[in-house]
């Protein structure tokens, strides 16, 4: 038997002052999708920006549904469209963030399993790191260089050929 460890490497900006221009610019684009999401029923508003390799920012937010399930998180709402309108354009960045007016968020907000699940994909479609930056409204803002850092031990396309 052996151990093994799997440790996940993060930046940690303390706030949004201390971040680069490009990593800035790309939150502003999801604070701005978050004010615009669908979610009536959780009242917490997601917000997402994807910026493409070829400069284009795709912005999705939450969209809520009576029938709980049916609703979809705001970055696969963000990256199944840029992934419909440029199949061929690798996902280089994506910023997450959120709104919750009950209790406002003082730390990030990370993407859900069934998110990364689906962002580990276009990672591995490309061949390509997806850096991913995650923010609460105020605080500290946590960045990733890769999917796989928030999913290690990953299932993927490998294990169907
Ligand atoms: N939500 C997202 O949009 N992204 C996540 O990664 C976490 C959760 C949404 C789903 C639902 O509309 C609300 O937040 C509460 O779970």
């Amino acid at each position: 038997m052996k151990n093994i460890t799997i440790s996940t490497n993060i930046k940690v900006y303390s706030d949004r002052t201390e971040l680069p221009e490009d990593i800035f610019s790309l939150l502003i684009k999801a604070e701005e999708a978050a004010v615009k999401a669908y979610a009536k029923y959780s009242n917490f508003k997601v917000g997402a920006a994807v910026l493409l390799n070829n400069g284009t920012i795709i912005n999705g937010n939450n969209q809520e549904n009576a029938v709980f399930p049916s609703g979809l998180c705001a970055e696969r709402t963000a990256v199944f469209y840029a992934s419909s309108q440029f199949p061929e354009v690798p996902i280089h960045k994506i910023a997450i963030t959120a709104i919750n007016n009950q209790n406002p968020l003082k730390i990030p907000v990370p993407p859900c399993g069934s998110c990364r699940q689906v962002l580990l994909e276009y990672e591995k479609k490309f061949n390509q790191p997806i850096e991913v930056i995650m923010a609460g409204e105020t605080g500290e803002i946590f960045v990733v260089s890769s999917v796989s850092e928030l999913l290690p031990c990953t299932f993927d396309g490998e294990f169907l050929k």
